[in-house]
């Protein structure tokens, strides 16, 4: 077992509350300009309550490599917009039909299915508001920026992934598991590493590292969840325990068994650390959030 370095415990919490400040503040920019109801339902998910990893990779990346400012910061939030609108969806009655996110109730069960949808519909959109606003010198940067968040998030990535994971003719093949956790989950992950390294104008050879990084940290991210799923308590996940296999679905552990998942989500992350050494080339926080993602206990 990785242990968690030291330095990711002091700046993990510090990092989590600089995010949840920054989407605070957008959020109550959005919020002037959208009926009351559905800023209500936006700010309850958005909120309070989520690891923020998303975020915290991409403002990491951004900092290894001096900085990405505004656009870093716009860009960590409009990941995380676009991820709780997928957490908001994928907990629909129409798809995985859970009643528990984050600790609280799930968004249809407070506002209903019809506001539910919207809101989610509403911080996938204003995703795109946030990442592509901005001084007309960050122009360019913000356009690729935002074509890159569209990929990850869009039918070729995580809502192509979504399709792949409710298919009925799914097979229980690890390739076909890889592949559709590369891409509900694995997708948006390296999105946020990338975004980083594209906010501070970082070099291609730090743009192929984060893209390496994030695509094996990303794989093993889900694998944990899967995990997590069959290890985990209710209480310490804020969301449902057991949930996959009483709802049949195909997970790593059911697939390959519980210890074979936990040993390739750490290989993977042997060979994320491995990969970042360009950008980071003493382990530190880049190091320890790949580490966190398989050794986390929510
Ligand atoms: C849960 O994501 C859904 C997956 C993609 C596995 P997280 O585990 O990052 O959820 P939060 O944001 O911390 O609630
Ligand atoms: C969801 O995967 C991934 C998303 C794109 C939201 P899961 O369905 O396994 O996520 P949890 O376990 O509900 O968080
Ligand atoms: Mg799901
Ligand atoms: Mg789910
Ligand atoms: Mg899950």
């Amino acid at each position: 077992m990785l242990a968690m370095s030291f330095e990711l415990r002091a700046w993990l919490p510090a990092t989590q509350q600089r995010i949840e400040r920054l989407l605070a503040d957008r959020m109550d920019l959005i919020a002037v300009r959208t009926p009351t109801r559905l800023a209500e339902a936006m700010r309850y998910s958005l909120l309070d309550g989520g690891k923020r990893l998303r975020p915290a990779l991409c403002l990491a990346f951004a900092d290894a490599l001096g900085g990405g400012g505004k656009a870093a910061e716009d860009a960590a939030c409009a990941l995380e917009c676009i991820h709780t609108y997928s957490l908001i969806h994928d907990d629909l009655p129409a798809m995985d039909d859970d009643e528990l996110r984050r600790g609280r109730p799930t968004s249809h069960k407070v506002f209903g299915e019809a506001l539910a949808i919207l809101a989610g519909d509403a911080l996938l959109t204003e995703a795109f508001w946030l990442v592509t606003t901005g001084p007309a010198a960050e122009a360019p940067a913000r356009a690729m920026m935002a074509s890159e968040l569209a990929v990850a998030a869009g039918a070729g990535g995580m809502v192509g992934g979504q399709v792949l994971d409710i298919a009925d003719d799914r097979p229980a093949a690890q390739e076909y598991l890889m592949q559709l956790h590369r891409l509900k989950t694995g997708a948006l992950l390296k999105a946020a590493c990338r975004l980083g390294v594209l906010a501070a104008k970082g070099s291609a050879e730090a743009l192929a590292a984060a893209d390496r990084y994030g695509e094996d940290l990303g794989l093993a991210f889900q694998i944990a969840d899967d995990v997590l799923d069959v290890t985990s308590t209710a209480e310490a996940l804020g969301k449902p325990v057991k949930a996959d296999s009483a709802a049949g679905r195909f997970t790593f552990p059911a697939v390959v068994g519980l210890e074979a998942s936990k040993k390739l989500a750490h290989d993977l992350i042997v060979r994320a650390r491995q990969a970042v050494l360009t950008v980071e080339p003493t382990p530190g926080v880049l190091a320890a959030l790949a580490e966190y993602s398989v050794e986390r206990t929510r």
